[in-house]
């Protein structure tokens, strides 16, 4: 099956053990587990020896109830039959691709992405149509043209909210009248949620599974609540003939999610009010950090994000993204996404939500570089 390089993660792949300073992660400081059960004021000793004592078996297929419950308690509808568990955000989108898509379906799908979105569906020879996301129109679809793109016949429209790269945030009455044109077409609403939960102002987005009968939320415990390395993530969407799909193709990959994963994510999700306080906290302090650093210099800007952990900066220096990139590791060893792995030129991806002395040291360097191209 032939398939698009992943740019971004191809990226990361090369470069990311390089870097000194990395200032391209899109995960919120990820937290140990002895910071978790600190922050969720558990016992450690009791919590590790009943970890240690339970069986390895392959655990609830579908996902373990205290784990389910938690991932319902993101959503206003969603209840556990409506969610299965995945590895990864990244396997959510492949096994709902895999599952959904054929030969000859149209999806539609916003551009600048997570590039999942729209190269699975054309390595499954689906036709996509990409809808360009603007930074005149603050990075937000163009309710138009996605109009004229769905009347033509779409199996499925896949947004991305908050998204990466831009932080931009759709909120809910643009999410609204977006479920208001896949509706009208009969098409599955896909929305990668994975940053869902990270408002600049606080506020909560909704879900396109609260908001429409054919809407399918990913999600993940990544980004938003810190823990990668879980290689967490779900599907959520009330649509039960596309969740058993989804279930069946999912015995052919994955079986189950680990157990002990499960566990510590459900531990995560009954505290997520005090998870949520320490990255909000964070992504806050860290964006003012970033806004303050493009005021004072003037090779750069952004749009200012309003959600999530990345922003999408634009310079104006001669090198291509890619070679500034990569002159910026070689020369000051820190890591910054280009442009390009994006298709947008003259620019870079940075991920702010790391350690604030990491993101001071990342831009002062960055600033110092600039100087030198
Ligand atoms: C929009 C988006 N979706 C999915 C993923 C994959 O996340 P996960 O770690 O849950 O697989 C990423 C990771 O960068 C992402 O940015």
């Amino acid at each position: 099956m032939q398939i698009a390089p992943f740019a971004v993660e191809e990226w990361m792949n090369r470069y990311e053990t390089q870097a000194r300073c990395n200032i391209a992660e899109t995960c919120v400081d990820s937290i140990s587990l002895d910071e978790l059960l600190a922050l969720c004021q558990q016992p450690r000793q009791a919590f590790l020896d009943q970890l240690a004592k339970r069986p390895l078996t392959y655990g609830d297929i579908v996902g373990s109830p205290e784990y389910l419950e938690g991932v319902c308690s993101l959503y206003r509808t969603i209840q556990p039959q409506n969610i299965l568990s995945t590895h990864g955000a990244a396997g959510a989108n492949h096994l709902l691709f895999y599952s959904l898509i054929e030969p000859g379906d149209r999806v539609i799908s916003v551009t600048p992405t997570y590039q999942q979105l729209y190269s699975i569906p054309s390595s499954f020879g689906a036709e996509v149509v990409l809808l360009p996301l603007r930074p005149e129109e603050g990075w937000l679809p163009n309710l138009d043209a996605l109009r004229r793109l769905a009347a033509d016949g779409a199996k499925m429209i896949c947004i991305n909210n908050p998204n990466n790269p831009t932080g931009a945030l759709m909120e809910d009455s643009l999410l609204e009248q977006i479920v208001e044109i896949a509706r009208s077409a009969g098409a599955y609403l896909l929305c990668d949620e994975v940053y869902r939960g990270l408002n600049q102002d606080g506020s909560k987005t909704a879900s396109v599974a609260d908001l429409y009968e054919k809407g399918i939320s990913i999600g993940s415990m990544s980004k938003v609540f810190s823990m990668a390395g879980l290689r967490l993530g779900w599907i959520a969407t009330r649509d039960k003939a596309a969740l058993d799909a989804c279930l069946s193709h999912r015995d052919y990959s994955l079986i189950s999610c680990g157990m002990l994963d499960e566990q510590i994510a459900a531990l995560a999700l009954a505290n997520k009010e005090k998870l949520l306080e320490r990255n909000i906290a964070l992504i806050r302090e860290n964006l003012r950090i970033l806004l303050d650093w493009a005021a004072e210099d003037p090779h750069f800007s952004l749009l200012p994000p309003k959600a999530g952990t990345t922003a999408l900066v634009q310079y104006d220096l001669a090198p291509e993204s890619v070679d500034f990139c990569r002159g910026l590791l070689e020369q000051a060893g820190v890591l910054v996404v280009p442009g390009d792995c994006f298709g947008q030129k003259k620019s870079f991806r940075i991920g702010y939500a790391c350690a604030a002395d990491v993101l001071r040291d990342g831009l002062r360097l960055l600033s110092a570089y600039a100087r030198t191209v």
